[in-house]
């Protein structure tokens, strides 16, 4: 049978501010959201039995695994039977902030979608995946998107001018339920993020995030590994989601390095992220 590929892109937050605790234990988040080419990949194979396997051992087999919670997912919304052998290969880092779960879950319930003659809409799949967690719809906008509620409320944006900037993240990883738990809403700056988000599209951009102080909070060794970086030569620009990875543009622009830099990405209308050469 037919093999199909798809690629699936990280994210990073260019701001992140977290507004209030909600009752239901969400907090409520203002958020740019932008898709960068870091990307997992994704092949997919309609077969006689499911089949999954991946490049990363650590990944968990059990309901915690976005790609067959949203294989699942699938299932249940269109009431399709079929099965598929789905074989990744994964380089965006694990809790690191980046959305590589959320993308993976994303990517998965397009794949299906086009594979099996697109039963669903993009609409309805966007809403769908707001079951699978709240980073997952972001991933069927274009790219750059102004994210709300506890993120799932998805405003597209157009496409920002490109940046080189580069990601750094320890080895060790956050869990982002311990993350939003150790938030202090009381030290937050009150900024508005509509004016945040204006700054970006004028040439203005601040880069925050509300997360950063909770993070290093439960992982002290956080803010010593920023300062490695910075001495490095590069500005670290704010972390990214609820961490462990961040941002960072050259401080000296004219400056080499050897570590690669990322790129935002956004996708054509009715198509899904590609790679390009940059
Ligand atoms: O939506 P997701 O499953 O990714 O969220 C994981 C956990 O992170 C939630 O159960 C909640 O504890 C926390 N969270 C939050 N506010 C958000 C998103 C996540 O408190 N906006």
């Amino acid at each position: 049978m037919e093999k199909h590929v798809f690629y699936s892109p990280a994210k990073i937050n260019l701001f992140l501010r977290v507004l209030n605790k909600r009752d239901d234990g969400y907090h409520n988040i203002a958020s740019l959201f932008q898709a960068v080419d870091v990307f997992d990949t994704l092949e997919f194979q309609l077969s006689e039995i499911d089949f999954f396997t991946c490049n990363d051992s650590d990944l968990p087999m059990d309901s915690s695994n976005l790609i067959l919670r949203a294989l699942d997912l699938f299932r249940r919304k269109t009431q399709l039977k079929f099965n598929v052998s789905v074989t990744v290969d994964k380089l965006i880092p694990t809790k690191a902030g980046m959305g590589g779960g959320s993308s993976n879950a994303a990517t998965t319930l397009w794949a299906l979608n086009q594979i099996l003659g697109k039963p669903a809409t993009t609409a309805e799949l966007m809403r769908w995946s707001e079951e699978l967690g709240s980073d997952v719809p972001f991933f069927f906008s274009h790219g750059t998107a102004m994210c709300t509620g506890r993120g799932e409320i998805v405003d597209e944006l157009p496409p920002l001018m490109d940046r080189t900037l580069w990601l750094f993240k320890p080895a060790k990883g956050l869990s982002t339920p311990e993350v939003f738990a150790n938030v202090d809403l009381n030290t937050l700056v009150d900024r508005d993020p509509e004016l945040i988000l204006q700054g970006f599209f004028n040439n203005k951009p601040v880069f925050f995030n509300d997360l950063e102080e909770a993070a290093m909070k439960v992982m002290p060794a956080l803010r010593e590994f920023k300062e490695k970086v910075q001495n490095m030569g590069f500005n670290v620009l704010c972390m990214t989601g609820s961490g462990t990875a961040f941002i960072c543009d050259l401080r000296n622009p004219e400056d080499e390095t050897i570590y690669p830099p990322v790129h935002y990405v956004n996708r054509e209308s009715d198509g899904w992220y590609i790679k390009v050469d940059v």
